[in-house]
């Protein structure tokens, strides 16, 4: 049984310390936040819940580090959140500090942990993180896949009223308006989307994709926790439970589609040693211009981060 580290107690983190508490798959969850306090009312607060919905996935909260030692698994969630009108870049400084701080105190207590990125600007946190940590990189990978194809699932479901668990679908590239939906690889349940939908209105679901956490921005003035934070806890059920599951994943690129020393979103098998292989999906020449400028558009801010 493992023990799970989450650091930053805010809406994302507390979430993803209560999905991974009721799927009952862990000993011990860490919630770890500068505000110590806060970690500590919600690891109590969801405790709390166990005997109501059973389980027995034991919690704590704490600023301590040293109660981190040993954690087989660490997802960040430390930051601050987008703002209205707050591009996910113009977080970068603030939240590039920050993951690395983070990581380099969770490697004092833990000596070679899988380390899941979900703090934003996703894809550059991701990279700092790598770098800060020194870890192989297929034991640092951020999640934005699975809830950027969540998003695009739930919005499908809704226009052709079908359950949402019947929509299997890929996206890949960065998280945010260069992500690359892949409608080819869409199905309800097996059926190609594109036999059941027309082509414009497939079209207007992957542009509101496209600006999914935009929409949530807009809506509620700090961006969102629930779908983000299931995403994260579901990483972490296919690395406990050695799955294999396949989903899209920030991975650093080491030449698959072609790329270099780019964080993008790929489909990746995720077992028990974190990243075990990327897939590598026949894309056609439009997919793969559009991952060219995703990459491209990553790059820089990447840049921007290394000139910093
Ligand atoms: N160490 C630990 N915790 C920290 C640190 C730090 N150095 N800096 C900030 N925090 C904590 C804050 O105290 C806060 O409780 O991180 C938490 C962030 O929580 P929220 O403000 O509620 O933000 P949230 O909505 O959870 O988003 C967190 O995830 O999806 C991304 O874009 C989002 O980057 C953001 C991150």
């Amino acid at each position: 049984m493992s023990k799970v580290t989450v650091i930053g107690a805010g809406n994302v983190g507390a979430t993803v310390a209560n999905v991974l508490a009721h799927k009952d798959i862990v000993n011990e969850v860490v919630l770890v936040d500068i505000v110590g306090d806060l970690a500590k009312g919600k690891a109590l607060d969801t405790w709390q819940q166990a005997p109501i919905d059973h389980y027995s996935t034991q919690l704590t909260g704490t600023s301590d580090y040293t109660e981190t030692a040993n954690s087989d698994i660490v997802v960040i969630t430390a930051g601050i959140p987008r703002k209205p009108g707050m591009s996910r870049d113009d977080l970068i400084s603030t939240n590039a500090n920050i993951v690395t701080s983070v990581v380099k105190s969770i490697l004092e207590h833990s000596k070679n942990p899988i380390i899941i990125v979900v703090s934003n600007p996703l894809d550059v946190m991701t990279y700092a993180a790598l770098k800060a940590s020194g870890l192989d990189k297929t034991r640092v990978f951020g999640m934005a896949g699975i809830l950027d194809t969540a998003r695009y699932r739930a919005f499908l479901a809704t226009e052709l009223n079908v359950s949402p668990k019947d929509i299997q679908a890929l996206l890949m590239g960065g998280h945010g308006d260069t992500m690359v939906p892949l409608p080819r690889y869409t199905t309800v349940a097996g059926i190609p989307v594109t036999e059941l939908i027309d082509a414009d209105k497939l079209d207007a679901i992957v542009e509101r994709t496209k600006v999914g956490g935009g929409e949530l921005v807009k809506l509620m003035g700090t961006s969102a926790w629930y779908a983000p934070g299931a995403a994260a806890a579901q990483m972490v059920e296919s690395i406990v439970k050695n799955e294999n599951r396949v989903f899209p994943v920030c991975a650093k690129l080491t030449g698959e589609y072609g790329l270099h020393d780019v964080f993008v979103g790929v489909p990746v098998k995720l077992g028990k040693n974190g990243i075990e292989s990327i897939i590598e999906v026949k894309l056609n020449a439009a997919e793969k211009e559009l991952l060219n400028q995703s990459a491209a558009a990553v790059k820089s801010v990447m840049d921007v981060f290394d000139n910093m």
